[in-house]
């Protein structure tokens, strides 16, 4: 999330689909309406229970277990239980590049707040929230991201994005004064989960065999930004795309996916859309862009889409947290190989010029990461 400079760019009309929904419930703009080969395959849009992919299951890392072998007095079990997750940490972020962390530490009522933050946010009338615009080409504020011409397909959702960290990212006048607690509900959450990111990011560096603070020292006063995404019900599932396939272009990013809300993400897995089950107060991580370069590929940023439900609405509140623009990156030498046909796959850059590419680019599967392949 670069503030970047930007020339103006045509992205035509875009209409808000939450004031469609509730104004023509039943009208799909052309927009919105996917060419055959980008829509949902039929199985899991009619039929989600019998679908194939119901038996897979996004690995599970239950992060008490990982924290506990951080005491002095350690125990053997919990050496043990600590040893365990890793392996299933490296299965999740080898095979997988998606887990869902129970036992996280975050409090609960704070999974809460935010979620009735956002959704209030959601909720207030279009003039309010536009009070708030993502100008075009850029991906703070309210609106849809990642448009860039007047002929390109929209996705059936509302955002609203807002870098938090460091504060030089801030673009403060697109905080919101409504709901009333809107700011200091972010400030908390976002403290918490960048807990969480640098914590999980020290076991994955372990679980490469790596020196534990290995990526924090690299990165920097790390960029944290939040998107949280609204995806009203719609007529017609089958035609539309919620969040067009994409890989995260940030090191790791967490996602809390809203109580009560339809099943929506998927992950493609060995060729197939696999739907992420949401477990109540976990949350799901996923491995970004920049991971998969540092590791040389070995962890993977694996590419997924949101889809959208008949009746349902789906609220979703994604923080994506990478280094700091000015440092660069390159796979780390402990992960190449070259005699052992692991050869390095990606060439070094900045990170600042990756993300500027990333937000100035659509959401096209894994294309943006060409920008660093070899
Ligand atoms: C994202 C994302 C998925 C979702 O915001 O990058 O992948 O379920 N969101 O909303
Ligand atoms: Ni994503």
């Amino acid at each position: 999330m670069a503030p970047v400079p930007i020339s103006p760019i045509k992205v035509g009309h875009i209409d808000d689909v939450q004031e469609l929904r509730k104004t023509k419930p039943t009208t799909i703009p052309e927009r919105f309406v996917r060419d055959q080969t980008e829509r949902q395959t039929l199985a899991t849009t009619l039929s989600p229970s019998s679908s194939p992919t119901d038996d897979i299951h996004v690995p599970i890392i239950n992060l008490s277990k990982l924290m506990k072998a951080n005491n002095n007095n350690t125990t053997t079990t919990a050496a043990d239980e600590f040893h365990t997750e890793i392996v299933k940490l490296t299965t999740a972020c080898q095979e997988w590049g998606f887990f869902q962390v129970v036992n996280h530490g975050i409090d609960l009522s704070l999974l809460e707040s935010i979620e009735m933050v956002a959704k209030d946010f959601f909720m207030l009338p279009l003039e309010e929230k536009q009070k708030y615009p993502m100008a075009p080409g850029t991906v703070q504020g309210y609106g849809q991201a990642f448009v860039f011409s007047e002929n390109q397909k929209l996705d059936w959702c509302n955002m609203f994005a807002l870098g938090v960290e460091p504060h030089y990212i801030r673009n403060l006048k697109l905080w919101p004064s409504k709901p009333a607690d809107f700011s200091e509900t972010l400030e908390s959450y976002s403290r918490e989960v960048r807990k969480l990111c640098q914590n999980l990011l020290r076991y994955i560096a372990v679980s490469l065999g790596l020196k534990e603070d290995v990526f924090e020292e690299m990165f920097g006063v790390a960029v944290q930004a939040v998107r949280m995404n609204y995806y009203p019900p719609c007529s017609r599932p089958d035609l539309v795309m919620g969040l067009s396939p994409h890989s995260d272009g940030s090191a790791l990013t967490i996602l809390q996916q809203g109580k009560g809300s339809s099943v929506g993400l998927q992950i493609l897995k060995d060729n197939t859309w696999v739907p992420v089950q949401p477990i109540p107060n976990a949350l799901v991580i996923n491995i970004g862009d920049t991971i998969e370069v540092l590791t040389n590929g070995k962890y993977k940023s694996v590419e997924h889409r949101a889809v959208t439900h008949k009746e349902k609405d789906r609220l979703s509140i994604a923080t994506f947290y990478a280094p700091s623009y000015e440092i660069e990156i390159g796979p780390l030498t402990e992960l190449v190989d070259d005699e052992n046909n692991n050869p390095c796959k990606y060439r070094r850059y900045n990170h600042g010029e990756y993300s500027k590419h990333y937000v100035t680019s659509k959401l096209q599967g894994k294309k943006t990461l060409d920008f660093a392949k070899i």
